[in-house]
């Protein structure tokens, strides 16, 4: 297993180009199942988690062709020729279960493995059953499997989500541009992937209004056509990276970034003492010299503080002047970050799901280990300011969903290589 070694090695300087959004491409490419033409995606970004999607399409009669280094995706599915999920692909990334939807909508039968939980929580899928049940469709679970059958085809339906699942909001929101009749989605996810995923729906045909908003209107239609869309620049990416001149020093411009992609975000860094400001080809982030001020964060559904920049923001607060308290409020289990971080001298104090964080001049290299894709790049970000070497092992986790991200850190000045094992 692959290592990551990365030494501090003083304030960054230069350009990332942020790469397109992976939580909207692992939604964008199941709606191939939607369609009997060819989807052309641009703009993909390079990840692991692309690499299963394009397998799993694949055992379902999907045709895909690479271009461009696998930056251009056409997916071609003229008919299913299977409608079941299997575990072996569905276990190594739970947003297999995004297939669902798609193949119910179109063929009125799907059986797809339950994804199970992952480190970060138990991640159920009862709001995406909810959904589909409420539209029509028969929901059986089986040794595993869900099994779900609609005669007749998906019917509108209106649905009430208890909790704006951003994955239940996109497996309705495919399945019901198909369905028979109107589909209301209230407390639906306003992601800007979801946004997205609309956009790229409306291109194929689809009619659909609200999206962004918590209230989404479908109006079913009977077919739809291929289209070409590009993937959304990667919010989660973009809050990453951000926080590398912030933790480092320096100044970074972050290319294809936009405030309005990370609103609440922003106002964070900037209560932290974090200059952000809007240039023509993106973002520009310099730490205002010193340390940053302690501030605290509770993480929400958008626009709310993204749960994903939970772990990267901890890692700058361990350095922060003052007390910062975070507070995880998505899942259950995502502080797995923090005793990686006190290994390398950080103060922190973990009670449920809350994490209270006292800033210590510095920290200190140490061997820590990545325990799921946000974590791991946490780690990193310690890395960047930390006294010694600082060695990050089970880098696979970041492979899922970080693009180059050696060759990108590099690129700024970072002291950072990937160790083959
Ligand atoms: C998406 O996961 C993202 N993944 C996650 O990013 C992200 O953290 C999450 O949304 C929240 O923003 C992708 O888009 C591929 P949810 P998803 O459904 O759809 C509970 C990353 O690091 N819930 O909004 O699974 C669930 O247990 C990943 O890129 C139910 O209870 O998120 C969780 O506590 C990690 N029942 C909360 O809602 C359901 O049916 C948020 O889940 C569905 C969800």
């Amino acid at each position: 297993m692959d290592s990551i070694l990365v030494k501090g090695n003083g304030p960054l300087n230069g350009e990332i180009a942020i790469s397109g959004a992976k939580n909207a491409a692992l939604t964008l490419m199941p709606a191939t199942l939607l369609t009997d033409e060819p989807l052309t995606l641009t703009n993909v970004p390079r990840l692991l988690d692309i690499k299963t999607t394009n397998e799993l399409l694949s055992s379902l009669g999907t045709e895909v062709a690479m271009m461009q280094e696998g930056q251009i995706i056409v997916l071609d599915t003229n008919q299913i020729t299977n409608h079941t999920a299997h575990y072996d692909i569905v276990r190594k990334m739970r947003a297999s279960i995004l297939v669902l939807g798609p193949m119910l909508a179109r063929d009125g039968k799907a059986i797809v493995s339950l994804p199970g939980g992952c480190a970060i929580g138990a991640r159920p899928v009862d709001l995406h059953l909810q959904g589909l049940e409420a539209m029509g469709a028969t929901i059986e679970l089986k040794e595993g499997y869900i099994h779900a059958v609609a005669k007749g085809g998906l019917k509108g339906a209106t649905i009430d989500f208890s909790f704006a699942s951003v994955g239940a909001t996109e497996n309705i929101l495919m399945a019901a541009t198909l369905a028979k009749g109107t589909t209301v989605i209230n407390n639906a996810a306003r992601e800007p992937e979801i946004v997205d995923l609309a956009d790229c729906l409306r291109k194929m045909g689809a009619q659909i209004s609200g999206d962004g908003s918590p209230t989404i209107t479908i109006q079913g239609v009977d077919k739809l056509h291929g289209a070409t869309h590009p993937v959304v620049a990667d919010r989660i990416e973009l809050g990453t990276y951000m926080l590398a001149p912030v933790i480092a020093g320096g100044e970074v411009e972050l290319l294809g970034g936009r405030i309005n992609l990370l609103h609440s975000y922003c106002e964070k860094l900037d209560e932290a003492g974090i200059s952000v400001t809007e240039t023509k080809r993106g973002l520009k982030v310099t730490s205002r010299n010193g340390r940053i001020n302690a501030v605290n964060v509770v993480t929400e559904p958008f626009p709310g503080f993204p749960t994903d920049l939970q772990a990267q923001m901890m890692a700058a607060l361990c350095t922060a002047n003052g007390t910062s308290v975070l507070e995880e409020t998505i899942f259950e289990n995502r502080f797995m970050h923090a005793p990686e971080l006190i290994r390398m001298g950080a103060n922190i104090d973990v009670h449920g799901g809350t994490a209270t964080v006292t800033g210590v001049n510095r920290l200190k290299g140490a061997p820590v280990m990545a325990t799921d894709l946000r974590a791991s790049v946490s780690l990193i970000l310690a890395g960047l300011a930390a006294s010694g070497e600082t060695i990050v092992s089970r880098v696979y986790h970041l492979d899922r969903g970080y693009e180059r991200l050696v060759r990108k850190l590099s690129s700024c000045g970072a002291n950072i290589e990937r160790i083959t094992s």
